[in-house]
């Protein structure tokens, strides 16, 4: 199986390619190939991972293209909005106006959507909301992976269940041979095109282990390798980058510093912000994003995480609710909700349209058994698959019950590919930002 059909250059310029899939068109970056205009490659985030021959190719996009064409039809089918309907609350109606014909909405009407109550108006948000996802994006849709490698942590997060306090987890670190066997497992036995590597900050784990990790993998097979294991460092993060990862998955968790402070004792804001900089300076595809619910944020504080997730130049939205963890400080404390989360997804495609990739979470699956299907349908793109080895997943428990963590790697992918044919959802690639494509083409 595999998540990222192949695609035929019609245009280079510079590092930046334009790729067509079934008259779909998206950018990429090509940093190492050798490319010509009708080459065919796979791209993943926006970059060319592999060059595919022409025979392979062909192949596969046969065996797609009547089913590309029927889940574009279905995608569009499903992602058209009735704006006559009756009932409609007048302010939402302004809102969706202006939305619809992209002018920009102030705080006030971004604050209006977060607060709507009736169900047939929040139907419509985001059905609204998926509609944009549509227009911008087509039915692409990214999956990735995700390997969970250690679950030991040397900070004291006040939310997670792998805080460096809890004496109640089994902890593990997976060593770098076993990390690099699981992600070419993931690459060669399921398919995967893009990886996301996560730990806890664990002080084990040296960087040297960590370059070593990315290295041998890149050199075992084609992947984009995305890394979330903390605050690194900026020098950290250069090493990281020059060994060959391309995406930094690091939430802020909080745009409030009064907030951030007090969930992460002896961290402060500016730090976190500085390390999401670098790394969109040195090239990285940025994921990040914030907890919905932490105690003490406001509506407001949620529209301010995404105006700082836009203004960090993501290319990718990672909004997941806040799941208080028995073993913690904010154990007591109530969990977000469905609606809310939904909300916010469909908000964050109402204030970037046309460049979000919007992740729907682990810890929104965890909250609801719809969230996939729900998250795609009010302006999210992207899941992510956890490929941890299962003997290892219970036990990184940032939040209890967490959502796969019994599933096999191929139930996990079977469903998905049916919830995304379900949805007319094709694994094209997404493309990548103006913003991200001049900054390597300066480099
Ligand atoms: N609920 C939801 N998400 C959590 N995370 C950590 N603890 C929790 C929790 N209790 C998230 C953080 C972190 C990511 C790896 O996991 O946002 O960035």
């Amino acid at each position: 199986m595999c998540y990222a059909i192949p695609g035929k250059i019609k245009e280079i310029d510079g590092k930046t390619v334009v790729v067509d899939y079934f008259g779909q068109e998206k950018r990429a970056i090509n940093e190492f190939y050798d490319l010509g205009v009708g080459d065919y490659v796979s791209a993943q985030g926006g970059f060319v991972i592999k060059k595919v021959s022409p025979a392979e190719a062909e192949e596969t996009l046969l065996a797609w293209k009547e089913l590309f064409f029927e889940l574009q039809d279905m995608d569009l089918r499903l992602s058209g909005i009735n704006l006559n309907q009756k009932n409609i609350d007048k302010g939402l109606r302004l809102i969706l106006d202006k939305a619809l014909e992209n002018i920009p909405l102030v705080k006030k009407d971004l604050l209006y959507l977060l607060s709507l109550d009736r169900q047939q108006d929040k139907e419509l948000f985001f059905k609204a909301a998926n509609f944009l996802r549509q227009k911008y994006h087509q039915n692409a849709c990214c999956v990735h992976g995700i390997i969970e490698i250690s679950n030991f942590c040397n900070q004291s997060c006040q939310y997670c269940g792998i805080a460096a306090s809890n004496r109640n987890l089994s902890r593990y670190r997976m060593s770098v041979t076993e990390v690099v066997e699981a992600a070419v497992e993931a690459v060669e036995k399921y398919g995967f095109q893009a990886l996301i590597l996560q730990s806890g900050e664990d002080s084990d784990y040296k960087l040297d282990d960590l370059v070593g990790i990315i290295e041998q993998v890149k050199n075992r097979c084609p992947v984009l390798i995305g890394v979330s294991f903390g605050e690194v460092g900026l020098d950290g993060l250069d090493r990281l980058y020059k060994a060959g990862a391309r995406a930094l998955l690091m939430r802020f968790e909080s745009s409030n510093p009064e907030i951030f402070a007090k969930v992460h004792p002896g961290r402060t804001l500016d730090s976190r912000l500085a390390h999401i900089r670098k790394a969109r300076d040195l090239g990285f595809i940025i994921m990040t994003g914030s907890l919905i619910g932490l105690p003490g944020q406001t509506r407001e504080d949620i529209v301010n995480d995404i105006y700082l997730t836009k203004a960090l130049g993501a290319e990718m939205y990672s909004f997941g609710p806040f799941l208080p963890h028995p073993d913690t400080p904010l154990a007591g404390c109530l969990p977000s909700n469905q609606e809310e989360v939904l909300k916010t997804l469909a908000l964050i495609r109402f204030i970037d349209p046309e460049t979000a990739k919007i992740l729907v979470t682990t810890a929104f699956e965890t909250l609801s058994s719809q969230a996939r299907r729900l998250g795609l349908l009010s302006g999210a793109n992207s899941v992510m698959l956890n490929v941890t080895p299962l003997k290892y997943r219970r036990h990184y428990a940032i939040y209890p019950d967490k959502a796969d963590i019994y599933s096999e790697i191929n139930d996990q992918i079977r469903e998905t590919i049916d919830l995304l044919k379900s949805l007319g959802r094709a694994p094209t690639d997404l493309g990548i930002s103006s913003d991200l494509v001049n900054n390597h083409e300066k480099k």
